[in-house]
């Protein structure tokens, strides 16, 4: 394993743990990893190239050659690549989120993107966040923390989010994504959606980001 340390944050969608990711990341310095987005990519590409979400010898073929690249912004957040395509709009949809929650339960696919994810992390230091950060991508890192959130409260952050980008989208359509979403997640063979042993759970349904990102960068200190 490497000499650089690992805060992985995982949990479910719309627990806040993208927000969290970047602005802790922002504050300590370290390179962020938002493995979701790997998913979210393949799931365009095969959406774009028209392989059945089936076809799990394509699909893995997809994650294994897959051409992403993702370019920090000075201001915060990722600028996504897909072949030299801009996809960071086109990735958030959840249309896009619901394939690749699909497409992340083929063994074959997280095989591929395993490697990928392990060499973002250089120096100083990398911030994960994902599903499987702790229990499986990185499971000697150095803290670790699983966010969670009312269903209810998840979707309403979503709404928010979604619709200050443009997209039109109904709370109660929503609910039943996450929901979805959640017990896919929770429940597939391959490297389900759960807290590592190790990793300290926040309940962010009453918090502001900047209380859960104090408290996470606290854990860190800690542990260093
Ligand atoms: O975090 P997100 O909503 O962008 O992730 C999209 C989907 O990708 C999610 O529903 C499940 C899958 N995923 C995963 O299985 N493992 C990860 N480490 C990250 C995401």
């Amino acid at each position: 394993m490497s000499q650089f340390p690992v805060l992985t944050i995982d949990g479910p969608a719309g627990s806040g743990k993208g927000t969290v990711a970047e602005h802790v990341a922002q504050t300590l310095g370290w390179q962020l990893l938002d493995s979701g987005a790997l998913y979210r990519l393949v799931a365009l590409s095969a959406q774009k190239k028209k392989i059945a979400l089936d076809d799990n010898a394509r699909l893995t073929e997809l994650a294994e050659t897959l051409d992403a690249v993702f370019i920090p912004r000075k201001t915060g957040g990722i600028e996504v690549y897909l072949e030299n395509k801009d996809v960071t709009q086109a990735i958030r949809t959840e249309d896009c989120g619901r394939m690749a929650s699909q497409i992340a339960a083929k063994a074959g696919v997280r095989k591929a993107l395993l490697k990928r994810q392990r060499d973002y992390l250089t120096s100083p230091g990398l911030v994960a966040d994902g599903r499987d950060m702790g229990t499986v991508v990185f499971p000697n890192a150095l803290a670790k923390v699983f966010l969670t959130a009312s269903v209810e409260e998840r979707a309403k952050r979503r709404f928010n989010q979604l619709n200050r980008k443009g997209m039109n989208v109904s709370l109660a359509g929503l609910i039943i994504d996450i929901q979805e979403r959640d017990f896919r997640d929770m429940n597939r063979s391959q490297a389900p959606l759960i807290a590592a042993d190790d990793a300290i759970t926040i309940d962010t349904s009453h918090l502001a980001i900047d209380q859960v990102v104090a408290q996470v960068l606290a854990i860190v200190k800690d542990r260093q």
